[in-house]
């Protein structure tokens, strides 16, 4: 089954075409970061307009790369939550559109579960079944949970953040810390040769009682704001003194910070393998970029004697491929008549 899948759930116009959930043959993806780089994060508007502009080109690099005919597809994909509610509304109303002129069904795809098959997209359907259970960890700019997959399509949430997603944080502490936007691979790269021990930064847990945990364990839970808070403290009370100043400690500053993500976000997975007893953990989004993240989720496996399966760096972030290829292993939802974007979608909701 060749699918051509659209993803427009926040700042990526994506497009690509994917033979049975695992053979990728194009994935066209245009970043807008450079027109919400000067208000330091999305603009829902800006990024609607530019999902406008952008779509029907990246779905024609799509189909070129791809070097298919328009009859050659089986089916369209696109996404149709979580995510904003204007973007999404635009890849959806793209992909109604081309399924309908093409005369092949459209499917909806949960974009939380599309992360989640991400590290499988290259070995397919069986591989992923193999896999199950198994603990997935999904971190991005937009969602950091954990969940428990136990086959494909069947998940049970085990914990999320209860404010920022890990790479909000990322986002927001490297515009105090004038790194500019998007802040993870900024503040990756300023970390290089810091170190990552110099500033104590907090490593929140959530615990009970806490009126957002809800039925949540805490152990599988994540808080970032505390932490964006402490750095800003931390500058006010240590400002760089110049130019000099800032080269000389900066480094440090972006390892301590960076660190103490990739520890809750370590600690939070250790916790969750070895109280669910799984033999494998599973990583996606934007943030599993973060060749720190990687290490340290490695070295956790190692210990922890389970199998890592971490997606390859062109399906971490946004990408059309494993929207398509969700849709392609059976997972997307038919779509029969009018289908609306559900900016709130739950993993596991139909
Ligand atoms: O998955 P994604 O492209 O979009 C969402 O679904 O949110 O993730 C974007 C997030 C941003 O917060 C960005 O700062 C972060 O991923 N990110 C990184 C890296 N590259 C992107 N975070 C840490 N290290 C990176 N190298
Ligand atoms: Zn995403």
């Amino acid at each position: 089954m060749i699918v051509l899948g659209i993803e427009t759930s926040c700042d990526e116009t994506a497009a690509a075409v994917v033979r049975d959930g695992r053979e990728t043959l194009s994935n066209a993806v245009r970043s807008q970061a450079a027109s919400h780089a000067p208000y330091g994060g999305v603009v829902p508007d800006i990024a609607a307009r530019q999902h406008v502009d952008a779509l029907a080109p990246v779905i024609g690099q799509a189909m070129r790369e791809a070097g298919l005919a328009w009859d050659r597809l089986d089916a369209v994909a696109a996404t149709c939550g979580p995510g904003l509610s204007s973007s999404l509304l635009i890849g959806l109303a793209a992909g109604q559109a081309l399924a309908r002129r093409l005369g092949r069904p459209l499917y909806a795809v949960n974009h939380v579960e599309a992360h989640l098959y991400s590290p499988f997209l290259a070995a397919g359907r069986s591989a992923f079944e193999r896999a199950c259970p198994c603990v997935a960890l999904i971190v991005s700019g937009g969602h950091t949970l954990l969940a428990l997959a136990e086959a494909p399509g069947r998940y049970r949430l085990l914990g999320q953040t209860l404010d920022d997603a890990a790479g909000e944080a990322l986002d927001k502490a490297a515009i105090a810390l004038g790194l500019g936007y998007p802040g993870g691979p900024a503040i990756e790269q300023a970390s290089q040769g810091g170190d990552p021990r110099r500033i104590a930064f907090p490593r929140a847990r959530p615990r009970r009682p806490n009126p957002f945990l809800g039925t949540m364990d805490p152990d599988f839970c994540f808080s970032f704001s505390g932490l964006k808070t402490a750095l800003i403290y931390w500058l006010k009370a240590h400002p760089f003194a110049d130019g000099a100043d800032r080269r000389e400690r900066l480094p440090s500053v972006a390892a301590s910070f960076q660190e103490a993500i990739v520890a809750a976000l370590c600690d939070r997975c250790q916790r969750a393998v070895r109280k669910t007893g799984v033999a494998t953990l599973i990583a996606g989004g934007g943030v599993t970029l973060n060749a720190r993240l990687r290490e340290a989720l490695a070295a956790l496996a190692r210990n922890n004697n389970v199998e890592l399966r971490l997606a390859a760096p062109a399906f971490c972030g946004d990408n059309a491929a494993m929207i398509a290829a969700l849709a392609g292993i059976g997972l997307g939802q038919p779509v029969a008549g009018a289908c609306d974007a559900n900016p709130s979608l739950a993993l596991g909701a139909a």
